[in-house]
Formats: C-alpha cells, structure tokens, sequence
C-alpha cells in the first residue's frame, strides 16, 4: 500500500461489485422477497433477520442494528481494515488501486513495509527467530524456566517463543539489517554486539504473521531490565502494534470478546488455559488506534490489568483511549483482579471458569468511570456536584453513542439522587436524556421525513423534483436536518448510487438511524416502479407541519414585542388567510 485511495474509486469500485455475492460467499444467503436473508453473523440467532439488499447494496441486522456495505462488511467479518478490504475488493474483479501518491504522504511506516529494505529486515528477523528456536531447543534452563512458569511446548510454539542465549556475539548474517532492527547494537567504540542476550524471547509478529520485533525476558533473576523490547525502526511501531493479535485470529474465527493485558506471559499463560483471545500491549499505554484496530476484530474489549496502581492507571488511560471508538454494539469492560494478581498468576491458580466469570462480572464502562470520579470529591453538597458534573463533562462529551451517554445520565441522576434539570445538564453538556426506546421506529411508524428519506435512498435521482427545501432548515421537524443533507449530498452528485450515498454518512451521528430507515419497506412491498408521487405526497405532508411551526413561531415574535421583517410580515398574513379558508 501506498498513498491515499481517491474516493471516487472507492465509489467506483462499490459500483461494481455485488454485495450479496461477496456476503454469500461467506455467510449462505437465501432469498426472500426483495432482499436475502441469512442469520445474522455478527450476533447469535436462531431466526434470520440479517437482511442483505441487492437494490441497495448494503445490509442490515434487524437483531443487533449491524450494518453496513461491502467494505464493512469484510472489515466486520473478516477482521480486515479499510484498505485491506478495500484491497480484496479489487482483487475480486480484478481491478489496480490508483493510489494516489501525492495526495497524502504514507507514513513512514507503510512507505517502509513495502520497500525492500522491510522485508530485507523482516527476512532477518525471521533468522533471528529460528535461531532462537532452535537454541530453546537445546537449553534445558531455558526449557526448564517456561516449565516452571506453566508454559507447554505446544503454547511455546504457537507463539514462537525461543531463547537467546548468553554471550555477547551470538548472532550471524547481514549486519546492517540486524542494526537497523534493533537486534545489534554498536557503541561508541564501534564495537557491535547482540542486544538480547540469555533472555527468553518472544516474537512480536505483524498482522500477516511476520517477525517485526522482539521482547526479551531474562531467566536469570539477578539480571536487568526484566523486559527487553526491540527499539523502534523501520518495520516496528510500538504505537501500532499490538502483542498476540496474529495469534488470537490464527486461533479463532468469531471473536467475541479480547481480553487487553499488560504483559506477554499474561497472553501466553490465558492462552495455555485455553483463553485464546488475549493480547497485550508492549509496555506503552493502549492508544486509540490500537483499540480501534481490537473493536474491528472483537465488538468487546475487556481490559484486564494488573492489580495495583499502575495497572489502575493503565485502565483509566485505556478508558480515556476508547471513548470515542463506543460505536454501536461496542462494549468496553474493566476487570479488575485480586490485589497481587495478574491475569497470568489469576488463572494459573484459579483456572479458567472462574477467569472467564469475573470477565462476565467486570465493571461497565460508566461503573469504572463513576467509581473513578467520585473517588475524587464529595457529591453531597451542591457545590460537591457541580464539580463532579463539571469533572464529568470531558469525557461525557466524547462518547458518540447516544444510548452509552443516556445511560451515564441516568447512572449519575442514580448515584447523585439528583433529577437531572436543564440547567445541570448544560453543566455536563448534554441535551436532555433521550429515551432510548425511541431511537428503535417501529416498523409501520412512517413519517413524511422518514418516508422521504426512504425513498430518496431507493431511488436518488427523485432530489431532482424535491424543489428548494431550504426553508424547512430551521423548522422543528424531526429528521429535517439528516433529509436536507441527503438531499445536499444528492445535488452535489446527482447520479450518486444508493450506497455510495450511504456511504457519505458512515461515522455520522445519525449512520445507524439512516441504515434502519434504508432497511424499512414502506407500504409498497409490492414492486411500485413509479415511486416519485410518493415522494411528492410526503414532501407536499411536511409543508403544513412547517407553515404551522413557522406561524407559530412568528406569532410568539410578534406577542413578545419584537419587530416582524417585511417579509415575515407578508408570510404571517399569508398563513392568517390560510386559517381563515
Ligand atoms: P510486568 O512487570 O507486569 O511483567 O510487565 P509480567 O507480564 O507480569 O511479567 P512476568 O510475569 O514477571 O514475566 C508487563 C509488561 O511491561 C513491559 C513488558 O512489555 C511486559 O510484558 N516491561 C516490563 C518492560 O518493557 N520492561 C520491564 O523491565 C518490565
Ligand atoms: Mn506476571
């Protein structure tokens, strides 16, 4: 990969390809109706309610809200990421990305992974691996210390775990691509030597399996550092990569839960107990690219810990780190262990039930973030509240996920025994608790707004007979915004296809509403060909409800002694003489 894709690609490449042969591929479909219907992938079920639609070229899981086009689709089921399916896209019919080099500059990284130079360094890294290897192989101390740690050869070999034995020149090869992967290090004398030596050693692999780095324990408790890890370089970016994830996806197909640890041992002992979906970090705080990356395999992260202040601290970065990736569906869970534990001495003596039932028992995100907040003040007095609410309020205001932010406000009306007013509302920044019952329309539940926009996303070409709606902008209609910007969208590109329109509002707040009303049938399920009187028809329902509104509004403008402008004058008599009629 290199440089950016240009967007009409991405359009283009939608297009062109069919969504139901790509999702049939993976998940069986069968049709039924206008759409095809298989059980939903991405949440258990018995009765199929994930509906794909040709027309429309996107799907949508009644049950669990899932949805998305071709390109997510891949990403969610596939764990790939956006280039990635982005890239099996045009492999599958056979296209060339035009990557757009001058656009965006690749990061160093991508620029590096492609040239040669990476894969000359990758290529030693990989001898450094089976060197070590081979050299576990004949060491019985080494052998004997993962023994000691519970570690069997089968564990051992799944995630490569070799030795580096003492010695100050063990290494062999190219020396330049060693140096400049971190395995040799030359000092001021320029004296050159094995940077890990008598370690036991732990490949850090990238997403396809290659050797990018390592980390380095010493066997010897006289030793220092404990841990050893690669430095940066061209192939390894401590920020980007996260420990086990090649392994966890070698070993599993549905992910439903990751566990996030702070250490190798913690994977490789969840691993030997049969808890095969745990990763770490590599001794950095969890960043939100890392964590966006784990949302993409997994809807739930559970972070796991050490039981101590660090590990505290580590799990309040990592709570600050994924606000903003709580999407729809996505759980973020803090578990927090027995004072001494780690997640490796946890299960080691505890077993793996009992390990797994505590990750079932982990605290909420908003259970965390409130025991974490309250700690820090009294809520008894007003002025104690305020500063809470006021303390609450950065990382309220992050979450884009209006049912998670609803349920903090009615944790904190709970925890506060406090009816949460306007006035502190506005204190967190929060609008007015939305009943989250409300954001599911009920099937026969047809606005004209939402029939509008139904419609407009069948069939695009109608925004042409929509006329000027601008006025409508500031009318207390429901839903006005989201149809005037499809409807902008529309004219900005006026042959734009249904899912490259969808495509336009993927990350928007209202992404997930737009998709349910895309998936509702309106009333004609039979095929109608002409839809546009129906479009009229819901168009033509709006205009009352606004001259309403507006008059409404003028009349207050008017009772409340400010001065009308001529032409609100005009159009407050216009509306009077409506009435009259
Ligand atoms: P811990 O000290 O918690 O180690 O470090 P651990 O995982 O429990 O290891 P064992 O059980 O003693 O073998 C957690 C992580 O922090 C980084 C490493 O990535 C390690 O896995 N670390 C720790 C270092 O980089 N250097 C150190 O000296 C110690
Ligand atoms: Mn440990």
């Amino acid at each position: 990969m290199a440089g950016t894709i240009p967007r009409p690609f991405i359009d283009d490449l939608l297009n062109r390809i069919d969504i139901v042969e790509i999702i049939d591929a993976r998940v069986p479909l069968k049709k039924k109706g206008r759409e095809y219907w298989a059980c939903c992938p991405f949440h258990g079920e018995k009765s199929p309610s994930f509906s794909v639609s040709q027309n429309k070229q996107f799907y949508h899981c009644f049950g669990c809200q899932q949805h998305g086009n071709a390109i997510s689709f891949l990403m969610d089921y596939d764990h790939m990421d956006f280039v990635e399916a982005i890239e099996a896209l045009a492999q599958h019919i056979g296209i060339d990305i035009p990557y757009e080099k001058n656009s965006r500059q690749p990061t160093p990284a991508q620029q590096a992974k492609n040239s040669s130079e990476s894969e000359t360094l990758m290529e030693s890294l990989q001898q450094c691996s089976d060197y070590y290897l081979a050299q576990l192989k004949q060491s019985p101390q080494a052998i004997d210390y993962l023994k000691q740690r519970g570690v069997s050869g089968a564990t051992a070999k799944t995630f490569g775990i070799g030795f580096a034995p003492s010695g100050w020149n063990n290494l062999s090869g190219d020396e330049q691509p060693l140096i400049d992967a971190g395995m040799l290090i030359r000092n001021e004398n320029g004296k050159i030597y094995d940077r890990f030596r008598h370690r036991i050693m732990f490949p850090i692999r990238d997403r396809r399996g290659r050797t990018i780095a390592f980390g380095g324990r010493i066997i010897n408790p006289q030793d220092n550092p404990k841990y050893l890890n690669s430095p940066e370089s061209p192939i390894f970016h401590k920020g980007e990569e996260i420990y086990g994830l090649f392994e966890l996806k070698q070993a599993n197909t549905q992910i439903s839960q990751i566990f996030i640890t702070e250490g190798y041992m913690d994977v490789v002992a969840l691993a030997e107990h049969g808890v095969t979906t745990a990763v770490a970090t590599l001794g950095t705080a969890i960043n939100n690219n890392q964590i966006e990356k784990l949302f993409r395999t997994a809807k739930k992260l559970v972070f796991c810990f050490d039981a101590d202040a660090a590990g505290r601290k580590a799990a309040w970065r990592a709570l600050e780190s994924c606000l903003t990736s709580l999407k729809e569906g996505r759980i973020a869970r803090f578990l927090f262990l027995p004072e001494g534990h780690d997640p490796d001495t946890f299960i080691k003596e505890y077993g793996k039930d009992h390990y797994l039932q505590q990750a079932k028992q982990a605290s909420t995100l908003s259970e965390f973030l409130f025991d974490q907040l309250l700690a820090q003040g009294e809520v008894i007095s007003p002025e104690g509240r305020a500063q809470f609410l006021d303390s609450l309020r950065p990382y309220f205001n992050q979450i884009p996920l209006q049912s998670l932010k609803d349920q903090i406000l009615r944790e904190v009306e709970k925890r506060l025994s406090i009816e949460l007013d306007t006035r502190l509302l506005q204190v967190i920044g929060a609008t007015a608790i939305e009943n989250t019952k409300h954001t599911v329309i009920p099937e026969q539940h047809w606005t004209p707004v939402r029939l509008a926009i139904n419609l407009l996303l069948q069939k695009p070409a109608l925004a042409a007979t929509a006329g000027n709606l601008e006025d409508l902008a500031h009318a207390d209609i429901p839903g006005i915004e989201l149809l005037l910007q499809i409807l902008d969208q529309i004219h900005e590109q006026p042959d734009i296809s249904t899912q490259n329109l969808l495509a336009r509002f993927s990350g928007h707040s209202s992404e997930s509403h737009l998709y349910k009303i895309a998936a509702m049938t309106p009333a004609m399920q039979n095929e109608v060909d002409d839809i546009q009187p129906m479009f009229e028809d819901a168009l033509t329902r709006l205009r009352p409800k606004f001259a309403k509104n507006r008059f409404n509004k003028l009349q207050q403008k008017l009772i409340s002694g400010q001065k009308l402008t001529e032409n609100e004058i005009h159009e407050y008599r216009q509306s009077l003489r409506r009435d009259k009629k």
